[in-house]
């Protein structure tokens, strides 16, 4: 090792000594119960102006792709739920509440209002899981804001970070206070969550820390027998991932999990006129901030390369593995028609097209492209990629 080198990770490790004890500060939990109340963003726009400017900003943000049209794979893998008809990427935190109004796909129950507004939180928070199963339409009468100040301070910004989406508390158990603030507000949304079958409540398929990996979930589905949808030409009952930065992000091998929080890496410290600084409430990509890179520079001399680099290897393995399941899922389905396939034959390839699936849809729908963590993401990879040869294997023809 280089003198620059050794002197340069001795910095940064006192630098975390420092930063990390800041911040493991976790948040706090949102108070619930009948008559709870909610302030709406715009009544802390003159108290916290740069914060209400840098939100609302976020609109800024409009572009969206349909990966229908760019993962033409998924129309297949997909088959059976509507996300293979339409789904866009992600944009700006202001569009929330028109990105589930307005996609291609109709929703009866509230609860896909989770992760989209404050007013449908504080309805949780207030009523209690009945609100879950109230109609939809219902609910979008009442809903007057995107994602809020509440979301992620509750009444009071000044407390710090506040959780509002019990759930998350619920999940973590112990562990909850082990998690930093600045990463559990956004772990109210970026993760993998499923809606419970008998309440439809938004519920996150882990108990702990430890057991917050694809291996332990995938494990909780199976012990529930839980399925999202069932292919209807392959009779496969399948997972539907969803965005799980935060497991990703936190899981084994994450090379700077203990270091960063999310918001160190996507809301940049901006310095006022004043001298003082505040967090940008307009979530970037780090690659898109200068000040941001500035911290990563001592060791990154080239964020973008790096970054892209590792982001362009998975994402052609990712296609490539997607394709092979889209092979599967054509192969099965041929086989069910043909008839010359026993069940126990059928469902020996059903259940390593389900797992297979499961663990490529885990880094396909991961919303970083292996920037977070790519040696869990390899490492899912690899396993969907066995699966899926195995698969293929007991064909006969
Ligand atoms: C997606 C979550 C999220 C939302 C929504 C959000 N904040 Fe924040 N806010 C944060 C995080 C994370 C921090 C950094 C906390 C820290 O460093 O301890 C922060 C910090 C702050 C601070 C402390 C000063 C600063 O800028 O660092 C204030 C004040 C604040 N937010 C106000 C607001 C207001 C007003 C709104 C609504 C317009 C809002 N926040 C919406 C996550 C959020
Ligand atoms: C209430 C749920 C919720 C919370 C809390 C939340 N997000 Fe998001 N986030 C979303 C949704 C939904 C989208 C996609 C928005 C769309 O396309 O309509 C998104 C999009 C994003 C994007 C892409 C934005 C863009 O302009 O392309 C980033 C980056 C992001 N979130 C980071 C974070 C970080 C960091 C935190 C915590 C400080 C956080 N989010 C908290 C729900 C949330
Ligand atoms: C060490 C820095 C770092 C940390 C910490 C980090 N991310 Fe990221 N994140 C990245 C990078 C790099 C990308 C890829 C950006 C790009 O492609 O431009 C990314 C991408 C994303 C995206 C996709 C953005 C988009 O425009 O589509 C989301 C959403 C996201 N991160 C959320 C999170 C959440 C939630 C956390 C915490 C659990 C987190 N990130 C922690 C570095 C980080
Ligand atoms: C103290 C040195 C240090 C600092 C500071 C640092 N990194 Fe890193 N980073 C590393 C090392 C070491 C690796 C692993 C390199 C490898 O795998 O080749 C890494 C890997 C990464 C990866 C790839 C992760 C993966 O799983 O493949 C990303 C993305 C990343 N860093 C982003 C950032 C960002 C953004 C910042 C600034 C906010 C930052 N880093 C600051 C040392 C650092």
């Amino acid at each position: 090792m280089n003198k620059n080198l050794v002197t340069v990770l001795a910095v940064a490790l006192l630098l975390c000594l420092a930063g990390c004890a800041l911040a493991a500060t976790p948040a706090g939990v949102v108070e619930t119960g009948t008559g709870v109340s909610l302030i709406p963003a715009s009544s802390w726009a003159e108290t916290y102006p740069d914060e209400y400017a840098t939100y609302m900003a976020t609109e800024a943000n409009s572009q969206v792709t349909d990966y229908v049209a760019d993962y033409p794979m998924i129309s297949t893998i997909y088959e059976g739920m509507a996300f293979n008809t339409y789904y866009s990427s992600a944009r700006g935190h202001f569009y929330c509440v028109a990105d589930v109004t307005e996609t291609g796909r109709p929703h009866k129950l509230a609860n896909c209002f989770t992760c989209k507004t404050a007013d449908f939180t504080h309805m949780v928070n207030e009523q209690g899981v009945s609100a879950y199963t109230m109609a939809f339409d219902d609910v979008l009468a009442n809903v007057n804001e995107s994602m809020g100040c509440y979301t992620c301070h509750a009444n009071d910004p000044a407390q710090g970070n506040t959780v509002t989406h019990t759930y998350l508390a619920d999940a973590m158990g112990d562990d909850f206070s082990k998690v930093a603030g600045q990463t559990a507000v956004c772990a109210q949304c970026h993760v993998e969550y499923y809606f419970a079958p008998d309440t439809k409540a938004t519920t996150l398929p882990y108990t702990s820390l430890a057991v917050m990996n694809p291996d332990d979930i995938y494990a909780y589905y199976e012990a529930m027998d839980f399925a999202d949808y069932t292919n209807p030409r392959t009779g496969v009952r399948q997972l539907k991932t969803q965005h799980p930065e935060f497991e990703t992000y936190m899981g084994a091998g994450s090379v700077h999990a203990s270091m960063f929080t999310c918001a160190d890496c996507h809301m940049e410290k901006v310095t006022r006129e004043d001298g003082t600084t505040f967090r940008s409430h307009t979530l970037v990509s780090p690659l898109d901030s200068e000040s941001i890179m500035a911290t990563c520079a001592a060791c990154h001399a080239d964020l973008p390369g790096f970054v892209h680099g590792i982001q362009e290897k998975m994402e052609e393995r990712t296609i490539a593995i997607g394709y092979k399941l889209e092979e599967l899922t054509n192969k099965l389905a041929d086989a069910v028609a043909g008839g010359q396939y026993t069940e126990d034959e059928l469902n020996a390839i059903r259940a390593l097209n389900r797992k297979g699936q499961w663990y490529w849809d885990f880094v396909f729908v991961e919303n970083s492209e292996g920037a977070h963590n790519s040696k869990l993401d390899n490492s899912c990879l690899d396993k969907a990629d066995a699966l899926i040869e195995e698969a293929l294997s007991l064909f006969k023809m």
